[in-house]
């Protein structure tokens, strides 16, 4: 939720400044704006609401001279999107402007105690409260600015990650973060700064993760200097990031989405790859292994995440007690971290999470982690802060995911997911060598079996074009197909805007089926399974009342099919493994209806990819 990104060196930093923006655009696109230090001290400050390109505009014709500058892109929280609201902002005196990814969430009592002391505030965002706070405490207690931002960052509740510029000081970006993500890029003669990697990997690959409450200060032709809040001097480790540039872009395909989604049979394999010892083909799971005792006597797993990531831990928990037999929850982080959950030292926390950031799963894991819980992570990102905070982590490696829908870490969560189940299964003897030999052999034949979805591409985008999606739709699946309802549901209103709601078929009766009409579509996952004929008797249902059957089957099924307008095929699998090949028709279904739509597919309206707020 909002980019951050600066540029200090020899080149002229607005075009290296836009780029960045660019790629971070997917952590919010209500407003962007730039501030730059020209050769003579001068700041310029150019802003615009909506994305990226609305900025170039308005700076097209403006001076973007200097080689020093900070910009933002912002998902609106305090304050609407608009131009007054987007970042940069300025202080009182406009010497100083600042970017803000982050909840400044005692701005309130900090804005009266400056009101009444004759500051105004021209925005109504907590950013502007909080670079009017630094100029205070800058000139009430004499300070340097680094000195200023420290101490005005120990009165700060909340989260940030910040960037500041000084007009008259072509020479300086004061940055800082905590509980929001910022990292420093390391070049030569030149020093980046990013909300992540992705702005920087063109330039550099030597990177430094910035801790909580920590502040850099970058200078001109200088190494970065780190301190804690007190200015007490911190030693950071340069870490060198492996991104091509071509995973960051969109190649051939019209969106990242789609790009994504024809990913999945490499990414698969890439997941497959790096859960096994290359020489031993044993499965390890990367950190797992060193810690697979600890799994072995867990008396329970708690599973914290968000979105879509939250769907493949309710189809985990499936897999988990079915190979494992290990109690299994599955807990949304936002409301785990506000209850007060039993947790003891006997639980293991899988945290899972694509970016690695998301505010609330970190601090779910963060509750968990002080109750003495073993804290595992399962992430894309590389060095985010929840493989950081965690005792143990396996990293998905699918790359980049830019598309705000997520579907390629989706699959890779939950082929790691199930690795994991049959590797603790193992471990525990409640599967024996035989059973896991089959199991194993199954999961290295999903990345063919997902390509031979895939080739169902263009009937399904011909069917979008041409069906009629009325303002509602349902969902319908069991077993370990349930969550796939759930998780095709929320890919369709996240880009399309259709309504549409998931339910465990069973459930319709209970209350959804007084929705059924001739209007109603109900996609209805009915692959094969131990209950397959129970969700033919829910599909008949349906059709009883008139519902319009849209389905994933089966190759070679013909019973569902025969009732469906619409059938897409998967290959047979077994159970556990075919929500990795039912979720890929219903992805590409919500692209095709968005498409079809006409919608903003990688950049949907009031959403970001990072939530890095709470
Ligand atoms: C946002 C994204 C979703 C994602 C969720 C959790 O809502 O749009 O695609 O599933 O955050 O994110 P995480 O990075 O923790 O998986």
């Amino acid at each position: 939720m909002c980019g951050i990104v600066g540029y200090i060196g020899k080149r002229q930093a607005y075009p290296i400044l836009i780029k960045g923006l660019h790629r971070l655009e997917y952590r919010g696109y209500d407003s962007a704006g730039v501030a730059l230090i020209d050769s003579k001290g001068q700041l310029n400050v150019y802003k615009a609401k909506g994305k990226v390109s609305e900025l170039e505009a308005v700076a097209r014709l403006k001076d973007t001279d200097g080689n020093i500058g900070i910009a933002h892109t912002r998902w609106a929280t305090h304050g609407e999107p608009s131009t007054r609201n987007a970042h940069p902002h300025c202080s009182g005196s406009g010497n100083l402007a600042i970017i803000h990814n982050g909840i400044i969430e005692n701005y309130e009592p900090l804005k009266q105690m400056l009101l009444q002391r004759g500051y105004t505030f021209r925005s109504d965002t907590d950013t502007e409260v909080l670079i009017q706070l630094i100029e205070y405490t800058r000139t009430s207690g004499q300070l340097s600015l680094a000195q200023a931002v420290r101490e005005a960052l120990k009165q700060v509740k909340g989260a940030y990650a910040i960037a500041i510029v000084e007009r008259g000081n072509s020479d300086t970006i004061i940055a800082a973060r905590k509980g929001s993500p910022l990292v420093v890029g390391i070049g030569t003669d030149e020093t980046f700064l990013a909300s992540d990697a992705t702005p920087i990997v063109e330039f550099t690959q030597d990177i430094i993760y910035l801790s909580d409450e920590q502040v850099a200060v970058l200078e001109q032709g200088k190494k970065p200097v780190i301190t804690n809040l007190n200015g007490q001097e911190k030693e950071y480790k340069i870490k060198k990031v492996s991104l091509s540039l071509d995973q960051l872009e969109k190649g051939e395909y019209s969106h990242y989405m789609l790009k994504e989604i024809f990913e999945q049979p490499d990414t698969l394999r890439r997941t497959l790859d790096s859960c096994t010892d290359p020489t031993t083909r044993a499965l390890t799971l990367q950190d797992y292994y060193a810690h697979r005792s600890r799994f072995a006597k867990a008396e329970r797993i708690i599973m914290l995440a968000c979105g879509t990531s939250w769907h493949a831990a309710l189809i985990a928990k499936y897999a988990i007690e079915q190979y494992a037999r290990i109690p299994c929850e599955v807990e949304y982080a936002s409301e785990f971290r506000y209850r007060n959950p039993v947790i003891s030292s006997k639980d293991i926390v899988i945290a899972i999470s694509q970016s690695g950031e998301t505010a609330d799963t970190l601090a779910a894991m963060e509750l968990a982690g002080k109750q003495g819980a073993f804290l595992f992570s399962i992430c894309n990102v590389k060095g985010s802060s929840i493989p950081r905070i965690s005792d143990a982590c396996c990293y998905t490696n699918v790359g980049p995911e830019i598309g705000v829908a997520s579907t390629k870490a989706f699959t890779a969560q939950l082929l790691t997911l199930t690795l994991l189940a049959f590797a603790i299964g193992k471990e525990r003897r409640t599967i024996d060598e035989v059973q896991f030999n089959e199991l194993m052999a199954a999961a290295a034949e999903l990345p063919s079996k997902v390509e031979t979805v895939l080739l169902q591409n263009d009937r399904i985008r011909r069917f979008a074009a041409n069906y009629h999606f009325p303002a509602d739709c349902l969902y319908i699946g069991r077993g370990y197909n349930f969550p796939i309802a759930l998780e095709g549901a929320l890919k369709l209103k996240e880009i399309s805007y259709i309504h549409a709601e998931g339910y465990p078929a069973a459930e319709m009766k209970h209350g959804p089926i007084a929705l059924i009409s001739e209007q109603m579509p109900v996609v209805a996952i009915a692959t094969r399974c131990d209950i397959y004929e129970k969700i033919v008797s829910n599909i008949e249902e349906i059709k009883a009342r008139k519902g319009q059957v849209l389905s994933i089957v089966t190759e070679g099924d013909t019973q569902v099919s025969d009732m469906s307008e619409f059938s897409v095929e998967v290959p047979d699998i077994i159970e556990c493994l075919s929500p990795i090949l039912s979720v890929v028709p219903l992805q590409l279904l919500a692209y095709h209806v968005a498409v079809a739509k006409g919608c903003d597919v990688d950049q949907p309206r009031n959403l970001a990819k990072s939530v890095t707020v709470e």
